[in-house]
């Protein structure tokens, strides 16, 4: 059987990545520059595949810049921050696992006794540090990457996914200042800093008094044209001897919304139905199913949200678009104009919304759309 020629849920690589030239070339840029990096946008748009695709590039092209990459996804506070910062820098920076229990001998000496390495498990470097012990001296893992630099005659780039967890780290704001105080000093090391929630890491990098304020260039990725979706689509087809139109193609992006994910798992429905074309029937019939299959998660969020919030997701289903005027108030039964801010507030904290200046939009096209036809039934 021939491999499915779309995917989605990992991180999209080779032939699976299309697009973003002008990302790609502006953060390497970046990178070869040393020039400090935020990457935000709701999630699934493609921000881990990028910086992993741009990675990968910079790997073959610069041998003199190493690329470390960190994932906060299951780092649920400072220790463990610490902890997978000193593994990832010294995996990034050593070519032979000898090469990483030197860099750490050499550079963490205040806390190696504690570190523990078992050279037959390759890879694997365990650290026996006590949180009490981590947390009287970050330093020398704080400093570590450029420390490695400059011994080594190396650019580094650390890359954090996921960085918006620090948020909810115990002490976010010392931690945060902690964290800028040692990385600013940094010559050889640039920052690449990403995550999902735009309204967090907007208060985390664009706020006066936020630490992390000025830290670096701020890229706002957006989806993926509807251009690119329909060549990308039609490609794919034609690869693994399947055909579509560009209307067809087309009718994926739209009811996906050009959301990265969803044109994946929209366009792999599409393809599993296909023998040799690929029709508009096909693609409805997928769409159904790809809303059904989602039903059941649907429902489970929608009977975790209260009325007032179902009342919002309402009125901006139905198009209203002056949620706080008095008939909104009346017919959607919001309470008050203070309510609506709140209810609104709540939902783009709950992932649901996403407030880009004034304009609110559902950050799943495929909920918005099963709330529109089979909850409401607008
Ligand atoms: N450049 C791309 N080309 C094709 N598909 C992409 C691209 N970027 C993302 N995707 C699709 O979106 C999904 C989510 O991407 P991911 O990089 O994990 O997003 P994020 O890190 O923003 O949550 C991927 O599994 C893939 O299906
Ligand atoms: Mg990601």
């Amino acid at each position: 059987m021939q491999p499915v020629p779309f995917v989605f849920g990992r991180v999209a690589v080779k032939a699976d990545f299309t697009n973003r030239k002008m990302e790609i070339a502006r953060l390497k840029d970046n990178f070869r520059m040393l020039v400090n990096t935020v990457i935000f946008s709701p999630r699934r748009w493609g921000k881990t595949s990028l910086v992993f695709r741009v990675s990968e590039e910079l790997r073959k092209e610069e041998p003199g810049l190493k690329i470390c990459r960190i994932d906060l996804f299951n780092v649920r506070d400072e220790a463990e921050f610490y902890v997978s910062l000193a593994r990832e820098v010294l995996q990034a920076t050593s070519t032979k696992w000898e090469e990483v229990g030197q860099s750490a001998m050499k550079f963490l000496s205040r806390l190696i006794p504690r570190i523990t390495f078992s050279p037959d498990q390759q890879n694997e470097i365990s650290f026996g540090i006590g949180w009490e012990e981590l947390k009287k001296n970050p330093d020398d893992i704080l400093d570590l990457a450029e420390a490695i630099a400059l011994e080594k005659k190396i650019r580094i780039v650390v890359c954090i996914d996921e960085f918006q967890n620090i948020t909810e780290f115990t002490q976010p704001l010392a931690f945060q200042k902690k964290l800028r105080s040692h990385w600013q000093k940094h010559t050889q090391v640039a920052y690449c800093l990403f995550g999902s929630k735009r309204h967090m890491l907007l208060d985390v990098f664009t706020h006066s008094s936020m630490p992390f304020y000025n830290f670096g260039q701020i890229i706002y990725l957006d989806k993926i044209s509807q251009q690119d979706w329909i060549s990308f689509i039609g490609e794919r087809f034609r690869e693994t001897g399947k055909q579509i139109g560009p209307e067809e193609a087309s009718m994926i992006a739209s009811l996906a919304e050009n959301h990265p994910y969803y044109v994946q798992q929209l366009a792999q429905q599409a393809w599993l139905r296909t023998t040799k074309h690929c029709s508009k029937e096909i693609v409805k019939a997928s769409h159904r199913s790809l809303t059904d299959q989602l039903s059941l998660l649907f429902t489970g969020l929608t009977h975790s949200l209260s009325n007032g919030q179902l009342g919002l997701l309402k009125a901006l289903l139905s198009g209203e678009k002056q949620l706080s005027s008095q008939a909104s108030l009346k017919k959607y039964r919001l309470g008050t104009s203070g309510n609506v801010s709140r209810l609104k507030k709540t939902l783009v904290d709950k992932d649901i919304l996403d407030l880009q200046g004034e304009n609110l939009t559902f950050q799943d096209p495929v909920y918005a759309c099963w709330l529109r036809e089979y909850y409401f039934k607008l």
